[in-house]
């Protein structure tokens, strides 16, 4: 996605990265640093760095960093031209039409097509005999014409290409298919529908568009996964889409958990028919993830909506399991949360067959807390009336208490857990004060230990690193330098450095992306390159220029850097592959020849 490079200059001026970021997060000012506390990871101590003259920034705790777009793509859960379009707005710009990459967005129109045909078709076959099977599947498990119309459930035939057949006569092309996953490649090499013999649920995003499919064998019996959901496409992104989200995020159903009982909430279910079970019995604010765990950017969709959700997952471990991780996600997102608690069904569905819309309402209004579910199965598992057992609990239950962020709830808890077991409230808190100093201290540990952390050991953005350490590090100290120093490039240019002179795939990339920009632009920032690079990418970008773009300040300490990465590429030719092991001391070397020159 390239922006004209006038109206990339606009943006630069009008949205100074401070200015931005300081409406996001409290920056305190310190000489020439900027630190706050990091909005991407929790932490008690800021590592959160902003620069001004770089106009980017890093965080040295979480490693997440990159320019201005890249901060409101990830704070406010956007694409980079949604981000670009949000920025704009903000500053009165307007986003140049011509600009969007008419390629990719013309893709995602005939995926979003193909789609909406595929739902019709799925709708109809479901409705025609060849569908009879599956439509009294759907009735079976008590679901009425007007809901199974309302979630536009379909049946996908029990054939091999009868879809694809479809598609090709309106117009669509093999490849359209395949990229909108609803057909593949068969083993000899025919095309075949990608769904097949199945109940179809389609998955609606909040623009009201059909971005993938969940499909449901009819049996057991059948071939096949129980469910088999779409593969992410250009349109779809598993980790962003909440099933029914469309109709909930409208929905009018609110609490009488809240303090002025009037707080509108979603339920957040395990399933599709979880969620259309709960819909059909009128609390239509029900979602689900897309059969993965709850992800930090659903819980942030909902919380655009919502102040509060209420968990009700599957009553077995695994669900019990699963509740208490999204309680966790989404207590540290700020939401108000509870996980309801189901007896004698195995889930929400279950439920409402077995006792009715009214009682799951009424299980809804007083669903507990998860830490007051979680202390009463400690206080269960031991025999509380003998002193050992008595310790025993209140170990356990110290540890839930010290985990509670609010004091004053804590304090409730204290006092009510002081009366259970007669132990005095001072005793316990003191207990849980401990704890909580003990796990203080270690995240601060934690957050030392990552700023001393200079080679991550699993690498995803450069994954030769680890295999070509001193390399990839000789590389970025010349990538970062050239950020600080942009009329170094002369000297690689003298030096008749190309990408071909670097020895990792990734820096080959870097480097041919940045002579890209240094060629054809008088400005070489990030923002120049968040078009191009994935937001991991611009992470560790900001990473090399804040640790090692400093580093080197004088052509000749640039010039001996280059030295080095011709002995490394030399080193790479003589041996190949055969380095396999962590090359320390060549690192070192390098290192303390550079340092030695800076002196
Ligand atoms: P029913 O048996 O139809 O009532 O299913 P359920 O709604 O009780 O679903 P279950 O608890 O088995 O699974 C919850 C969700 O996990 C489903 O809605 C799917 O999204 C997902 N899921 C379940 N089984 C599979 C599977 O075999 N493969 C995949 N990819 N996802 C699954
Ligand atoms: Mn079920």
């Amino acid at each position: 996605m390239a922006l004209s490079e006038d109206f990339l200059n606009e943006l630069r001026l009008r949205c100074d990265i401070e200015t931005i970021i300081s409406q996001y997060v409290v920056l305190k000012k310190r000489g020439r640093s900027i630190t706050g506390l990091c909005p991407f990871h929790s932490e008690k101590t800021p590592s959160f760095h902003v620069s001004s003259d770089k106009q980017l920034f890093y965080c040295f705790g979480c490693g997440t960093g990159g320019d201005v777009i890249t901060f409101i793509m990830k704070i406010e859960n956007l694409s980079y031209i949604e981000a670009v379009e949000f920025l704009a707005a903000k500053v009165g710009l307007e986003v140049p039409q011509n600009n969007v990459d008419d390629k990719v967005s013309k893709l995602k129109g005939r995926i979003l097509e193909i789609n909406r045909e595929t739902a019709k078709f799925f709708y109809k076959a479901l409705n025609a005999p060849q569908g009879a099977e599956a439509l009294s599947y759907l009735k079976n498990r008590k679901l009425d014409d007007k809901t199974i119309t309302r979630f536009g459930l379909g049946f996908a035939p029990n054939s091999w290409d009868s879809l694809v057949k479809h598609l090709k006569k309106k117009g669509f092309s093999e490849y359209e298919m395949v990229a909108a996953q609803v057909a593949i490649k068969s083993r000899k090499d025919n095309l075949i529908d990608f769904f097949r013999n199945r109940v179809m649920f389609p998955i609606i995003d909040l623009r009201g568009n059909v971005v993938a499919f969940g499909g449901r064998k009819l049996s057991e019996q059948d071939n096949g996964p129980k469910y088999l959901n779409s593969p992410e496409t250009p349109v779809f992104q598993k980790n962003r889409v909440l099933y029914a989200m469309n109709f909930a995020k409208t929905s009018q159903y609110s609490d009488t958990l809240s303090k002025n009982g009037r707080d509108r909430y979603f339920i957040l279910c395990e399933g599709y028919m979880d969620v259309i079970a709960l819909h059909q019995a009128g609390f239509d604010n029900a979602v689900a993830p897309l059969g993965t765990a709850l992800t930090e950017n659903q819980v942030n969709i909902m919380s655009k909506y919502v102040p509060g959700v209420v968990i009700a997952t599957d009553s077995d471990e695994a669900g019990q399991k699963a509740a208490k991780r999204s309680f966790e996600l989404i207590d540290k997102a700020g939401l108000g949360t509870k996980i309801l608690k189901l007896r004698d069904a195995k889930d929400p569905d279950e439920y409402i067959k077995k006792f009715g819309a009214e009682r799951f309402g009424m299980l809804l209004n007083d669903s507990i807390s998860a830490i007051e579910n979680e202390l009463e199965a400690i206080m269960k598992k031991y025999d509380t009336d003998t002193d050992s057992g008595k310790v025993q609990a209140l170990k356990e239950a110290s540890k839930a208490l010290a985990g509670i962020n609010n004091a004053i709830e804590r304090d409730v808890y204290i006092s009510r857990l002081s009366q259970k077991l007669s132990v005095s409230s001072q005793a316990i808190a003191q207990n849980v004060n401990n704890i909580i100093r003990q796990r203080q201290n270690s995240i601060k540990r934690q957050e030392r230990a990552n700023l001393s952390v200079n080679v991550s050991p699993k690498d995803t953005v450069n994954v030769q690193k680890r295999k070509l350490l001193s390399a990839a590090v000789c590389e970025e100290w010349i990538l970062g330098s050239l950020f600080c120093h942009p009329d170094f490039y002369k000297i690689l240019k003298n030096e008749q450095i190309d990408s071909s002179s670097f020895v990792t795939d990734w820096g080959k990339k870097m480097f041919s992306i940045i002579e890209n920009v240094v060629t054809s632009s008088d400005t070489l920032d990030l923002m120049s390159l968040s078009g191009v690079l994935s937001p991991d990418e611009m992470s560790r970008m900001a990473e090399v220029i804040t640790k090692d773009g400093s580093r080197i300040n004088t052509s000749e300490q640039f010039s001996e850097l280059i030295e080095s990465l011709k002995k490394e590429k030399r080193k790479q030719s003589i041996s190949g592959d055969s380095i396999k092991m962590l090359d320390d001391q060549s690192l070192k070397n390098l290192i303390e020849e550079i340092s030695k020159d800076k002196k």
